[in-house]
């Protein structure tokens, strides 16, 4: 999770701005900070409904259908470069209001079926509203990409009130995260180009994690029905 490390940012600051211009952004890196903090409270709610979640099931089903969560807080140069390929500004009121995916939340799941039992039981939380549901496990990207989305809002509870806060939410097996994980590696290579034969083989790889994931959900069926 990216932190915001105050001194270092006025460090850099100062060797480029007048102390009067840092004076003046003070306010806004103040409310930058504090929005940054509330995604942070909001990640750790969803978090923790996850945890639960996973100790109910793990006593009733003597397995775990969460394998691990990973969090993480969008970078600024991401931030900027979003709102900037979408022709808006950068401000801390833009990131709030068009951004939904400033805090991420990856969840990922032993067997296809836990992703789904996982995504119905947060949603039926009476705290938690859906923004949005994107299902890439029914429907995969044209390249193969496999993984259920969720927008939801969740509230963070403060001293003097109560906000809501957007969450992106990645649910996927243990063979959809390695595939996405080793996909973008590839994607991110510097000096490479994709080509059709690596597209097609990335496609390949993805349809066989795919049956990887479909015949482990049918052993699992079978271990579940005979307890
Ligand atoms: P963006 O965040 O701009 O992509 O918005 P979007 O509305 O297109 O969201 P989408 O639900 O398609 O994807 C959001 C996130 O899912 C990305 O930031 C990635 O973390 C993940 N993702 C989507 N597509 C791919 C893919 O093809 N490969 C990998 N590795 N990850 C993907
Ligand atoms: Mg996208």
């Amino acid at each position: 999770m990216n932190e915001i490390n105050e001194q270092a940012v006025k460090e850099r600051l100062n060797g480029i701005f007048s102390e009067e211009v840092i004076e003046c952004g003070k306010p806004i890196m103040q409310r930058f900070a504090t929005l940054m903090a509330y995604y942070r409270c909001a990640i750790m709610e969803i978090e923790t409904k996850f945890n639960v979640l996973n100790q109910e099931f793990s006593l009733a089903l003597d397995r775990n259908p969460i394998n691990s969560i990973k969090s993480r807080l969008k970078s600024i140069p991401s931030m900027r470069d979003k709102l900037s390929r979408r022709g808006l500004q950068m401000s801390v009121d833009s990131i709030e209001q068009n951004l939904n995916d400033v805090a991420g939340v990856r969840v990922i799941c032993s067997f296809p079926d836990d992703v789904y039992m996982l995504a119905e039981a947060l949603l039926k939380q009476d705290d938690i509203t859906l923004v949005e549901r994107k299902d890439y496990i029914q429907s995969p990207k044209p390249n193969g990409y496999r993984s259920l989305h969720l927008i939801v809002t969740v509230p963070i509870f403060l001293a003097h009130e109560k906000r809501l806060m957007k969450v992106e939410i990645q649910l996927r097996t243990i063979a959809m995260d390695s595939w996405a994980s080793l996909e973008h590696q590839l994607r991110y290579k510097k000096d490479y180009e994709f080509d059709e034969y690596m597209a097609q083989e990335l496609l390949r790889c993805a349809e066989l994690s795919a049956e990887l994931d479909s015949r482990m959900d049918a052993l699992r069926e079978i271990v579940q029905r005979e307890e």
